[in-house]
C-alpha cells in the first residue's frame, strides 16, 4: 500500500498546505447512544497560498455540516471511502477570499465503534453506580474521536466544553477551568477545559466516570472511582519527588498541573501520558509504590513527546526512547542506594524485555530503530523495541560521550532546541552532531555504526556492559534452582526471598523465564516454599503465570485466564495468551474464554488478541 500522503505514511493530512494552528470542541457526552457529538471549531492556517481546501482525518464519524465560523457560509466537504485502521479523507473547502486563517465548524458525531473510546456499563466499574468513559487516542484513534489532522507532525492548543449527565466528572488532557449547570437541562453539567501549550492529536483524551480526587501535591491529584483513591494517593505519594528529579535534569514543567488517573481495569497500557492527565492502569496499585516508575515514566513524557514529539510513529524510538532513559534517570534519583547501580539494573531488565520482543517478532522489520509504517497499523507494529533498543543507544553514547553529567546537559539542549516541535530521527542526530562539536566528541561520534542501530532488525549493535550489583542475590537464587535437582529441592524455603526486594524478585522470575522451562515438580515447590500465587503484585504475578505456563503445568492455566479476564493491560495480555496459544492443553481454554469475554473488552486489546490467538489475520 502508497502512503496515504507525503506528511506521514498514517494520516490522509496535508499539514504542508494547510494546517490545523487550534481546536475548540463543544460536545456532549451521551452514555446511552455510546456517543460523543457537538461541533469541533478549528482554526486553520494556510501553508500555501493556492491551498484550496483542508485535508483531515475521519474514522466512523458522522458529519452533519460544515461551515465558516465567522461567516455562517456552508462550505462543501468530501468524505473519502474508508480504509481499514486509517479511516477515510475528509477534505473541506476552503472560504472564498484571500485570508491566512479561517475558523471551520464542524458538525459531527461519533459512532458507538469508536476506536479511541471505551464505554463502560455501570456494572463493569467498581461502584457499579454510574457508566464510564475513557479514551485512548495515541497512536492513531484521535480521528475516531473528532475530525482532526491526525499526525503527530501537527501540533494545536484546545480549548473544550464538555457537556454530560451530572453525576458523572469529566476531565481531559487539560487544565480544567470550571464546570456550571447546563442552561435548561439540570440533568447536565458542562465542563471547561484550556490547554494553552500546543500537542498533537494523539494527546487528546477525555474520561468521564464516578471519580473523586484526592491531593498528593502541591500540583497534583490522584482521580479514581472512590473505592481506590485511598491505595492510588498511597501508591503515588512521591509523584512531587518524581516531578522535582526530572525538573532537576530537563528544565521546568510547564503543563501546570500534573494529575494521575487511575482507569478501570480494562485501560490497556500501563501508563498514557495524556497532558495535565496521566492515565494509569489500576494494576500499578502493588500497595508498596514498587511499580512507580510507570509515573516515572509518563512524568518524563512532559517532556519528552509531549514538548518534542515524533514527527511520524515512525520516529517513535525519539519520544519512547528518551522517555525510557529519563524515566530510569529519575527513578534512580529517588533510589536509595548507589543511583548508578539503579540505573543499570533497569537497563539490564529492559535489555531482557527487548530479547523477548525481538524474538517474538521474529528479528522481523519492527525490530528496527526507525520503521516502515506504509499501511501499517502502529497498534500492529507497537512493542518494546523503540523503548529498549531506543534506551540502549542512549546509554552508549552516554558513555561513549562522556557519562552522566554531560549527556544530561546535552538532553536539556535538546529538549529546549526541539520544544513544542516535532521531529524526525536525522534532526535528532544533526542536532547531537551540531552539539558535540569538538573533535574529540566528534571522533568518538564517528565511531558510531549510524546504519546499524537505525535500520538494522534485530538486537543492538552494541550491548552495554551492564553493572550486576543489584541483580547478584537474583542470579545467585536462579542458579541454585536451575542447577537443583528434582528429587532434591528440601534446601529451599521462605527465606530465600527475605533479603529480596520486590523489583528483585521479580528479576529472580525474569531470568528464570530466559532459562529452560521449569519442572512441574520445581514449580510446586516454589509454590509451596515462596506462595507466589498469593502474590497481588501485577508484575510478579504476570512472570510467575508465564513460567507455569511455560513449564505446562496445568494449576497455572485457570489462573492465567483470571488474570487475563480481571485486567486488560496488553503488556500482560497479550504474552500469556500467546503462551496459552502454545501449548495445546491451553490452546482451547485460552480462545474460549476470549470468544466469551472479547465484548467485555478494550477492542484495541481485543483486536489484536485475537490476531495472538490466530482468529484474524495481522496486517501487511
Ligand atoms: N505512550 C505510551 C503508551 C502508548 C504507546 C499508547 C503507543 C499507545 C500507543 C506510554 O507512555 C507508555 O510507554 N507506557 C508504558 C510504560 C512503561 C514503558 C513504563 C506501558 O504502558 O507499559
Ligand atoms: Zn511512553
Amino acid at each position: 500500500m502508497a502512503a496515504l500522503s507525503p506528511c506521514d505514511p498514517c494520516s490522509y493530512s496535508r499539514p504542508d498546505l494547510c494546517a490545523v494552528v487550534y481546536a475548540d470542541l463543544d460536545i456532549a457526552v451521551n452514555f446511552d447512544k455510546k456517543v460523543i457529538s457537538g461541533t469541533v471549531h478549528i482554526t486553520v492556517e494556510k501553508k500555501q497560498a493556492a491551498a484550496e481546501t483542508i485535508v483531515l482525518d475521519a474514522r466512523d464519524l458522522t458529519i452533519s455540516q460544515v461551515s465558516d465560523k465567522d461567516s455562517g457560509q456552508e462550505l462543501t466537504f468530501s468524505l473519502g471511502e474508508p480504509i481499514s485502521t486509517f479511516g477515510s479523507k475528509l477534505e473541506i473547502k476552503l472560504p472564498n477570499g484571500n485570508g491566512k486563517k479561517y475558523t471551520l465548524s464542524i458538525k459531527y458525531a461519533t459512532s458507538p465503534k469508536c476506536s479511541a473510546l471505551q464505554w463502560l456499563r455501570p456494572e463493569q466499574t467498581a461502584g457499579k453506580r454510574q457508566p464510564y468513559l475513557f479514551s485512548q487516542c495515541e497512536a492513531i484513534h484521535a480521528r475516531s474521536l473528532f475530525p482532526c489532522q491526525d499526525s503527530p507532525a501537527v501540533k494545536f492548543p484546545y480549548s473544550a466544553k464538555v457537556t454530560a449527565r451530572r453525576e458523572v466528572t469529566v476531565l481531559m488532557s487539560a487544565v480544567r477551568l470550571g464546570s456550571d449547570p447546563c442552561v435548561g437541562d439540570s440533568a447536565s453539567l458542562e465542563t471547561k477545559f484550556l490547554q494553552e501549550i500546543p500537542i498533537p492529536s494523539y494527546l487528546m483524551a477525555i474520561v468521564a466516570g464516578d471519580i473523586e480526587s484526592r491531593d498528593i501535591g502541591p500540583r497534583s491529584k490522584v482521580w479514581s472511582e472512590k473505592e481506590f483513591v485511598e491505595a492510588a494517593a498511597y501508591e503515588f505519594a512521591e509523584t512531587e519527588d518524581m516531578l522535582k528529579a526530572a525538573e532537576a535534569l530537563v528544565g521546568p514543567y510547564v503543563w501546570k498541573q500534573y494529575d494521575l488517573l487511575v482507569l478501570p481495569p480494562s485501560f490497556p497500557f500501563g501508563g498514557m501520558e495524556n497532558p495535565c492527565l496521566t492515565f494509569v492502569t489500576p494494576t500499578l496499585l502493588a500497595g508498596d509504590r514498587s511499580l512507580a516508575n510507570v509515573v516515572a515514566h509518563e512524568i518524563a513524557h512532559s517532556w519528552t513527546g509531549n514538548l518534542v514529539t515524533n514527527c511520524t510513529f515512525e520516529h517513535f524510538w525519539l519520544n519512547e526512547g528518551h522517555t525510557v532513559f529519563l524515566e530510569r534517570k529519575v527513578q534512580s534519583a529517588l533510589f536509595d542506594g548507589d543511583k548508578r547501580q539503579m540505573m543499570e539494573f533497569s537497563g539490564s531488565e529492559g535489555l531482557k524485555d527487548l530479547q523477548y520482543n525481538v524474538k517474538t517478532l521474529n528479528n522481523g522489520p519492527y525490530t528496527r530503530l526507525v520503521i516502515d509504517l506504509k499501511g501499517v497499523d502502529p497498534d500492529d507494529a507497537f512493542s518494546s523495541v523503540p523503548y529498549e533498543k531506543g534506551f540502549t543507544l542512549l546509554f552508549y553514547l552516554e558513555t561513549l560521550l562522556g557519562g552522566p553529567v554531560v549527556f544530561e546537559k546535552f538532553l536539556r539542549s535538546y529538549i529546549e532546541k526541539f520544544t513544542k516541535q516535532s521531529i524526525n530521527t536525522q534532526q535528532w542526530k544533526d542536532f547531537l552532531y551540531s552539539y558535540f562539536s569538538d573533535e574529540k566528541a566528534q571522533t568518538a561520534l564517528n565511531t558510531v555504526d549510524w546504519d546499524a542501530w537505525f535500520n538494522s532488525q534485530g538486537m543492538p549493535p552494541v550491548i552495554p556492559d551492564y553493572d550486576t550489583t543489584l541483580a547478584r542475590a537474583c542470579t545467585e537464587l536462579r542458579e541454585k534452582w536451575c542447577a537443583a535437582l528434582d528429587t532434591d529441592l528440601s534446601q529451599f524455603s521462605a527465606n530465600d526471598l527475605t533479603p529480596l526486594s520486590s523489583i528483585q524478585i521479580r528479576e529472580f522470575l525474569s531470568q528464570l523465564l530466559e532459562q529452560e522451562p521449569l519442572s512441574v515438580t520445581k514449580l510446586e515447590k516454589m509454590q509451596e516454599v515462596y506462595d507466589f500465587n498469593s502474590v497481588r503484585n501485577s508484575e510478579i504475578r504476570f512472570r510467575w503465570l508465564r513460567l507455569g505456563l511455560l513449564g505446562h503445568w496445568a494449576d497455572a492455566i485457570p489462573r492465567a485466564i483470571d488474570f487475563v479476564t480481571e485486567q486488560g493491560r496488553m503488556k500482560f495480555v497479550r504474552p500469556l495468551y500467546r503462551d496459552m496459544y502454545a501449548w495445546e492443553d491451553a490452546r482451547q481454554p485460552a480462545i474460549n474464554n476470549f470468544l466469551a469475554v472479547k465484548d467485555e473488552m478494550h477492542n484495541t486489546t481485543a483486536g489484536l488478541v485475537e490476531k495472538d490467538l490466530h482468529l484474524k489475520e495481522a496486517s501487511s
